[in-house]
């Protein structure tokens, strides 16, 4: 089988990370975002992958051809001259989906679930319609495309890309599987999915849902992508519980990279993941965290939903809080308190951010 990952886009809603890498590089758990989906589509039985990007493709085909050797995965570039959008980009790819009349999967770089590609397949293939699209329920959908199925039927009545009134509040998941047919009612040039797509298949009462079980977060924001993190451990404690970390200092869900160093008498947990080559002074406290690659946290530093960037440092005393964002290589000072900032790459901070803010 095939599938199409959607990885342009500029992610400047996950600045200050997308100022250091493409959004399906940053990592998630640990892994860059977008290796949690190729895996998944290869244990799914899909054999080639095409990668629809258009911006800064030289880093991601450098990471790609490793990924490619190590899962067995045949992994194309379909590079755009301008953003194709979220459809445009299949009509690109015509040549690699349309190769057979076997249905390919469709997604979005920087959504994060139990990935169900097999049951979606046997699902799509059952109903015979042209689409099927994952979806799943949220509280606040305005920021999301939303649906409304026809009755109790799996048929979408209506799709409604970013409500401004409330229609439903089940939404779009980003994640498809279509018939080669689709791409029939698409032009290779800057077209929405969302808006022009699938609207149109939906008046053809071509597109269906299959409602997704259990975890799902589009991680492109911060505040998403620690809440998102918090989901998707927990849902490790059930499949991978001797992947998570153990023993006195730690509370409820936390992944430590091995060649992480922990200082003594930390507090960590609930909801943290500390990446590789991170060190931890002692007394360190932190909850709903993430601290990526090589960060150093110095002792009795306190963290609370906060994602540090990579090679950066945090001063003793220091305390983050509120949705901080530290970028790639930047330095707090000791007993600085930060609330809500989103601090740019190679900055140094030293004087008290009290407000969110950007500090650039
Ligand atoms: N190749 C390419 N070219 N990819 C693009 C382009 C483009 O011009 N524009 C956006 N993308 C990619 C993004 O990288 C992302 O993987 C995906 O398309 C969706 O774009 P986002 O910018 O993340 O959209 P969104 O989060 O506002 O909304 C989308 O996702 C929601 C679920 O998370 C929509 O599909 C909504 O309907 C959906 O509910
Ligand atoms: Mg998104």
């Amino acid at each position: 089988m095939k599938a199409l990952i959607l990885v342009g886009g500029f992610g400047t809603r996950l600045r200050p990370l997308t100022l250091t890498l493409p959004k399906p590089l940053v990592e998630f758990a640990n892994r860059p975002m977008i290796l949690h989906q190729i895996e998944a589509l290869v244990k799914a039985g899909v054999t080639d992958i095409v990668l629809a990007v258009n911006y800064r493709p030289e880093i991601m085909a450098n990471f790609m051809k490793k990924y490619s050797e190590e899962y067995k995965v045949n992994i194309t570039f379909s590079i755009e001259s301008e953003p194709l959008g979220t459809a445009g980009p299949l009509a690109l790819a015509r040549d690699v989906l349309a190769k057979d009349s076997e249905p390919f999967f469709v997604l979005n770089s920087d959504v994060i679930c139990d990935f169900p590609f097999h049951e979606m397949a046997a699902f799509h293939k059952a109903h015979g319609g042209e689409g099927t699209i994952l979806v799943t329920k949220v509280d606040d959908p305005s920021k999301y495309g939303v649906v409304v199925n026809k009755g109790t039927s799996s048929v979408i009545e209506r799709f409604v890309e970013k409500p401004t009134e409330f229609v439903s509040n089940k939404i779009n998941a980003g994640i498809y599987i279509f018939n080669p047919s689709i791409l029939n009612r698409i032009e290779p040039r800057p077209t929405s999915i969302e808006k022009e797509i699938f609207p149109a298949m939906a008046r053809d009462s071509q597109l269906h849902t299959m409602d997704l079980p259990n975890f799902w977060m589009d991680v492109g924001q911060p505040k998403d992508y620690l809440t998102g993190t918090g989901l998707y451990l927990t849902s490790l404690s059930k499949k991978e519980p001797g992947r998570l970390a153990s023993g006195p200092g730690i509370t409820g869900f936390v992944l430590i990279h091995p060649s992480a160093k922990i200082g003594q008498d930390c507090k960590i947990g609930p909801n943290v993941v500390i990446g590789p080559d991170v060190v931890l002074g002692d007394g360190v406290r932190m909850s709903k965290t993430v601290i990526l690659e090589g960060a150093q946290i110095r002792d009795h530093a306190w963290l609370q939903n906060t994602i540090v960037g990579w090679h950066s440092t945090v001063g003793r005393w220091a305390r983050l809080e509120g949705v901080s964002v530290l970028g790639d290589d930047v330095h707090v000072a000791d007993e600085v308190y930060i609330n809500g900032g989103c601090v740019l790459p190679h900055k140094s901070v030293s004087s008290n951010i009290a407000e969110p803010s950007i500090i650039m």
